[in-house]
């Protein structure tokens, strides 16, 4: 599958199969995650993987959003590594990476997780002091956003929303 292949297929699974993923599977989600560039090349992620039973029933009572995914992964940054920039040249403000490289941390698991046949799914729908408590983030750990993993479920389908992008003349503009 070529790249625009994958990106059309990955969809977000919000109903996953009971199958566990496998530490092997895990394994190259994570390391497409670990190969992700970041500003100045940082690494400030921080990436807590959230599986054992007990984990996982904090965090669902933190949040429904996880569904019934067997893996969700905390993606988030130490602010005390993250690329902080103070460029008056450029930027009349102080610029923190730390959420850019996160995110590209994530969307590289994201698609890797696809490539391999896992479901996923961004979650931003949740309240942030209740995950932070449920899997006792520490304070230098700010977290990005939380992503499902799992084998989806049987007749598992994209919601409509999946079929449903603007046409580019919408959102690129030539100058
Ligand atoms: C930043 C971000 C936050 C999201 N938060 C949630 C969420 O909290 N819950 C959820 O069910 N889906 C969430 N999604 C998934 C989007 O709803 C989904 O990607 C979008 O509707 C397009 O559908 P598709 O991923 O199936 O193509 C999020 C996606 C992104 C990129």
């Amino acid at each position: 599958m070529d790249f625009l292949e994958l990106a059309r297929a990955r969809y977000s699974c919000r109903k996953y199969a009971d199958t566990p993923v496998g530490d092997d599977v895990l394994a190259k989600v994570l390391e497409a995650g670990r190969l992700a560039p970041t500003a100045k090349n940082n690494q400030p992620q921080r990436v807590v993987v959230v599986q054992s039973e007990e984990a996982l029933a904090r965090l669902s009572e933190a949040t429904p959003m996880g569904r019934n995914a067997p893996v969700v992964l905390a993606v988030g940054y130490a602010p005390s590594e993250a690329s902080v920039i103070a460029m008056d040249t450029y930027y009349d403000g102080t610029y923190c990476a730390g959420t850019q490289d996160a995110s590209i941390v994530a969307t590289s698991m994201m698609y890797e997780a696809a490539e391999l046949g896992l479901g996923s799914l961004w979650i931003r729908g949740y309240d942030t002091g209740k995950v932070r408590e449920a899997l006792d983030l520490g304070d230098d750990f700010e977290l990005v956003m939380l992503l499902a993993l799992g084998w989806p479920a049987e007749h598992d389908e994209p919601s409509p929303m999946h079929e449903s992008r603007k046409p580019l003349d919408d959102t690129v503009m030539y100058v």
